[in-house]
Parts: structure tokens; C-alpha cells; sequence
């Protein structure tokens, strides 16, 4: 008998008959076995400092997820302990729910893809709901493809939510286990729903954060939290690096990215920053250090479609005007080439146009930009960096999300590897050395961590090698 993974790392304590959790179990417990203040989760999940809509509770036997952007908490007990009474009886958790969860789930958004597969829990995936040709996952593709996950999607009405709700509620009924994620706006209230709410936050931190909340309901806070830093790190490093490489570029000089994209029938949608968190767009750009072209106030016409948010458009000529001295724009959909043959004579215009800096978000196909994009974030923020010219020149960065529209053609999610159609997915990472360390003369000393390090390499001007200047004299005076 395969002993479990939560049973093997009992381990007894020496002078006491108290047994310690070191890692978080992987299957039920025989709760007999424990003393009455044993702490089943030694491992925890604490949410970034910018994750505005995730709080994770720990007790001794269970945990409380918060969602405070749908108002909605969740019970996870430990399987093997009696769930809290009073917790339960207060009535105030949607969904209490046994962990680590085995019981299936049912995905609703593209999204939350990632976060199972990072976890290894692809093989939890139960059902999805949605038009499959968005799923860009290659594994869970094929398992659709195989109806070894049932695909719930009705063609002749892709949109009504009754029908969806409907094909969920069935799935449920011959799954009662099963869990649904929603999306922030999907039905939240619905009976075992659980609200992921990822793309909603306001940081690429934050979105990717809410791997968190699934590493809770799987007790996989450990691996969670490893991917988790990991990528911050990453992160970090590209900005560190841009913020590094500008340093002495007053503002008004800084590269100029244009973000818009056209809808057919509206008009031309562009950036608006007016704060570096506004939206993820501005935030990549404010990290590599760039200066974002932002629609200027009063410019254009808004839309609200029945909602509460206004949508602005502008004109093809409001747009011109904008964009056309633009050196690098970012076209944030596939339709840039459909744009191009409706409007190549304004369009020939553009600076970016005639120069053939126009990127689109095909590098992975088109539509893993919606969802495994959101796991490679560090990624991203590389990519535009080195479009901008603001990554450092001492990595070689394969771009892998923009997507040169003139020069490159349309990328793709690659392929299952069959032998493993459940192994974790295994994201992209930047490569990224911190240029204030590395380009000391003291490659082994102290980390970039180190504060007295890090000021040291700053203000030793000397060391940063010429060709590293010429470089950056060179993009900004291109
Ligand atoms: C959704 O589908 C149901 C069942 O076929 C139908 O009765 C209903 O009218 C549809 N709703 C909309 C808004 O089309």
C-alpha cells in the first residue's frame, strides 16, 4: 500500500509525544493521530502586498478564503477533521468545502487554465464551459478534443447564460464534489461556485497571485508560494534593470509607446494612464520605463454598453494626431492586420507603420495572451521592455509575447506532449541578472538584496562597461 504523503512526514518529536506537520498533507488525515493543537497547513499562503482582493485565514484544521471583491468567503476544512460549527452554522461561507480538494472542477474563463496546471491539477479539470477554440492550453485541448474533459458549449447560442447555467447544473448533478470557478462576473452566487476574481486586480502581481487561492483548496502552498516569488523576482530584476539603464534620461526623453487597438464599428481604443496601476498596459510600460501615449482628456467619445464603466473611442483622425510620431506601438489583439488593409493610407502615417515597430499579441498563438500571458508576466515586462529598448543588453531576451507584425509571423501555443497529457505545465521565465550587481567588478559579492551592495554599484558610474553606454546612448538618441 502506497503510504500517504501526509502519514510519511509524520514525524514523532523527540521528549514528547506531539506529532509536527512539516508540509501540508496530501490526502485525508486520521485526525487520532494528532494532538488537538496540531497545526495541519505549516505551510501558508500571505498575499502580496498590492493583491487587494485575496485574504487567506489559517486555523489549525481550516482555512477561510476571502474574496472581498465579490463579498464571498469559502470554508476549506482538512478531509479527515470535522469541519468548524460555529463557522459553518454562522452561514456566512458560500461553499464549505473538504481539502485537499478531489472532486473535479469546472472551469469558466481561460484564465484560471494556468493556475491548475501549475499546480499539476490539470487532471482535476472536469468540464469547460465556453467556446474551446479560446482554450489555448495544448494538454487541455487535447483532453476536450478526447472528451476526457466534457466540453460545455452550445454553438447556436454561445451566450446565453441560461443555457450555460444549465449545462453546469447538469455536470454537477453527475459530479456532486465538483467545484465551479467562476469570474468576477460570472454566477457568483451559484450553488459550490467559487469567484476567482484574477483579472480584476490592479497589479500583474496580484492577478497572478490569486494561484494562492487554488494552491488553498489543494493544499499546495508550498509549490504555490515557490512559483510565486520566483516570478516576483523575475519581475523585479526587469524593472530594477530599466529603472537602472534610464537613470540619468529625464522624463520627456524616455522611449514613447503607443497601446490602441481598433473596434470595427467604434473606433480607436487608446491607453489611458493616469495613474501607473490603472490598468496592466500602463503599469508594464511605467516598469520598463517608457512613457505611454495616453488618450487626453475630452479627447474622443465614450460608450458605457448598459455598464457602469465608460469605454472612449477616437476617430481616425483624433488617432493620427495621437499616434502618428509614435515609435513603437503594441496593438493588443490579432485584428492589426485586418486594421491595416482596411486603413493603410492613414496608417502609413504612423512612424511605428513606416518603420515596422508594430507589435501585436500573437507570439503564443492567438489566445494564450488571455491566458497563460498572465503566469508569464515576468516575461511580458521583458518583452516590452526590449522593444522600447529598456531591457538589459547583457541577456539575450527571445521575445516570446509581442509579436513583430511585419516581420514575424503568428507564434504558437506548441503541442501536448502525449506521454504526459497531466504533467504540470512549466511556464516561460525571463532570464534577468540585476546590471548594478553584475556589472561590478565583485561578481560573487553580495546579493542585489544587500542595500549597501546595491548603492555601492549605483554610484560607481566607472563600472558600467562602455559598451553597455554606447548602447543606451544609442537607443536614446536613435
Ligand atoms: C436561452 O436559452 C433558453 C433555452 O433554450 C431559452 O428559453 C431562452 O430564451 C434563451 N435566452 C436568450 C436570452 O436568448
Amino acid at each position: 500500500m502506497k503510504l500517504s504523503l501526509a502519514v510519511a512526514i509524520l514525524l514523532p518529536l523527540a521528549a514528547s509525544s506531539q506529532t509536527v506537520l512539516y508540509s501540508n498533507p496530501q490526502g485525508c488525515i486520521d485526525p487520532s493521530k494528532y494532538d488537538d493543537d496540531t497545526d495541519f497547513f505549516p505551510q501558508k499562503f500571505v498575499p502580496d502586498v498590492t493583491t487587494d482582493y485575496l485574504a487567506v485565514e489559517y486555523h489549525n484544521t481550516y482555512k477561510i478564503v476571502t474574496n472581498v471583491l465579490n463579498e464571498k468567503s469559502y470554508l476549506f476544512y482538512q478531509c479527515g477533521t470535522d469541519p468548524p460549527v460555529d463557522e459553518v452554522s454562522s452561514g456566512r461561507h458560500h461553499v464549505v468545502l473538504s481539502i485537499p480538494h478531489a472532486g473535479k472542477v469546472v472551469v469558466t474563463e481561460t484564465p484560471q487554465i494556468p493556475s491548475l496546471e501549475l499546480l499539476s491539477k490539470r487532471s482535476e479539470i472536469g468540464a469547460y464551459v465556453g467556446e474551446p477554440k479560446l482554450v489555448s492550453s495544448p494538454c487541455l485541448s487535447s483532453l476536450m478534443a478526447d472528451g476526457v474533459v466534457e466540453t460545455i458549449y452550445y454553438p447556436d447560442d454561445p451566450w446565453n447564460q441560461t443555457l450555460n447555467d444549465e449545462g453546469v447544473a447538469e455536470f454537477l448533478a453527475g459530479n456532486p464534489d465538483a467545484i465551479v470557478l467562476a469570474g468576477a462576473f460570472g454566477n457568483v452566487d451559484g450553488e459550490r461556485h467559487i469567484v476567482d476574481p484574477q483579472t480584476q486586480e490592479r497589479t500583474a502581481v496580484a492577478t497572478f497571485d490569486w494561484l494562492g487561492m487554488y494552491a488553498a483548496m489543494f493544499n499546495l502552498e508550498g509549490v504555490a508560494n515557490d512559483i510565486i516569488s520566483k516570478a516576483k523576482a523575475r519581475y523585479e530584476c526587469a524593472a530594477e534593470n530599466a529603472a537602472y539603464l534610464t537613470a540619468d534620461v529625464p522624463e520627456d526623453e524616455r522611449p514613447k509607446i503607443l497601446w490602441a487597438e481598433y473596434y470595427d464599428g467604434l473606433g480607436w481604443s487608446v491607453a489611458d494612464c493616469p495613474a501607473w496601476d490603472a490598468a496592466y498596459y500602463c503599469e508594464y510600460a511605467h516598469h520598463c520605463e517608457a512613457s505611454i501615449v495616453s488618450r487626453p482628456e475630452g479627447v474622443g467619445f465614450s460608450e458605457s454598453f448598459g455598464g457602469t464603466e465608460e469605454y472612449w473611442y477616437l476617430t481616425d483622425d483624433e488617432f493620427l494626431m495621437l499616434g502618428k510620431d509614435v515609435e513603437t506601438w503594441v496593438y493588443p489583439s490579432p485584428t492589426f492586420g485586418d486594421v491595416y488593409a482596411m486603413k493603410a493610407e492613414i496608417l502609413d502615417q504612423f512612424v511605428s507603420v513606416r518603420n515596422g515597430r508594430v507589435y501585436d499579441t500573437q507570439g503564443q498563438g492567438p489566445y494564450g495572451w488571455y491566458e497563460q500571458r498572465l503566469a508569464e508576466y515576468d516575461v511580458v515586462v521583458l518583452d516590452v521592455c526590449s522593444i522600447v529598448g529598456t531591457a538589459s543588453p547583457a541577456v539575450m531576451h527571445d521575445r516570446r509575447w509581442l509579436r513583430s507584425y511585419f516581420t514575424e509571423a503568428i507564434g504558437s501555443p506548441g503541442t501536448c506532449d502525449d506521454g504526459d497529457v497531466f504533467a504540470a505545465w512549466v511556464p516561460a521565465e525571463a532570464r534577468c541578472d540585476p546590471i548594478a550587481t553584475t556589472t561590478s567588478d565583485d561578481q560573487t559579492g553580495p546579493s542585489p538584496a544587500d542595500p549597501v551592495a546595491t548603492s555601492a554599484a549605483f554610484s560607481i558610474v566607472g563600472f558600467v562597461p562602455a559598451t553597455v553606454v554606447a548602447w543606451i546612448a544609442s537607443i536614446f538618441l536613435a
